[in-house]
């Protein structure tokens, strides 16, 4: 398939999706889709920025059927991904051939599986989720729409990732528990009990960042 990648930021997201798509092998990335306007009409990694997002139905008209959202932020890949589909394209998953999907596992739509990352047994990772390379899906659990892992970061047996909620780097989620929409869990932090919908936790075992008016 013909794919486009919304988001052209060669220092982050965007050259890891490239990558990716080009290890997997399976698509021919026409270009990119950037509202940044310093970066119209101009090549990034080797490939045009065809326009800003609202130039979806250009790209298509170039030939392209599918998109995928290469940006960090996942409520912003939520509203992305709506708007794409509603120009009439469709969401594409990128998956890294090292990355380990057990048969048993879902993987939705518009989906990004990094290299050595793994979804386990009857897991599910549901659209536009970020599942970064070395990252650890274990079985049964559920990354919500527009959910991110980070690198290292773990989710064990039946824990659940809410939408668009945020995991950092290296952390580690204990069986069973629930990441609410929207939450921040901070990098290295191990989330013992269910973090509430939309708050920030930090640390071992992970609790909620006191505001600058709560310190000392
Ligand atoms: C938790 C987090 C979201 C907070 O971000 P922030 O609001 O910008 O926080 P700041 O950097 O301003 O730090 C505020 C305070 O929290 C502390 N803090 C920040 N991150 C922390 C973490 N992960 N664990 C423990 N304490 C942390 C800081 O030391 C600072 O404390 P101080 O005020 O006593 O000096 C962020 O630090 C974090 O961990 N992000 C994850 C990044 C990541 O993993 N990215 C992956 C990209 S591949």
């Amino acid at each position: 398939m013909k794919i486009i990648l919304i988001g052209a930021r060669a220092d982050g997201q965007a050259h890891v999706a490239l990558d990716t798509a080009l290890a997997q092998g399976r698509h021919e990335v026409l270009g990119f889709l950037d509202d940044t306007p310093e970066l119209a009409g101009s090549e990034v990694l080797g490939l045009p920025v065809l326009g800003p997002v609202a130039a979806a139905g250009e790209a298509r008209d170039r030939g392209a059927t599918g998109f995928h959202v290469a940006i960090g932020d996942g409520a912003a890949r939520l509203v992305l991904g709506a708007r794409l589909e509603a120009a009439g394209l469709e969401p594409v998953s990128l998956v890294h051939p090292t990355a380990w999907i057990a048969p048993s596992a879902t993987v939705g739509r518009g989906v990004f599986v990094g290299a050595l990352a793994v979804v386990s047994t009857g897991a599910c990772v549901c659209d536009h989720a970020l599942v970064p390379p070395t990252s650890f899906v274990s079985h049964h659990v559920v990354v919500e729409e527009g959910a991110s892992l980070s690198p290292g970061a773990r989710l064990a047996g039946r824990s659940r990732l809410g939408r668009a909620a945020f995991l950092g780097l290296g952390a580690s989620v204990l069986p069973d528990r629930t990441v609410g929409p929207g939450a921040v869990v901070g990098a290295g932090a191990l989330v013992t009990h269910d973090v509430a919908d939309g708050t920030t936790v930090v640390g071992v075992p992970a609790k909620a960042r006191p505001s600058p008016s709560d310190r000392p």
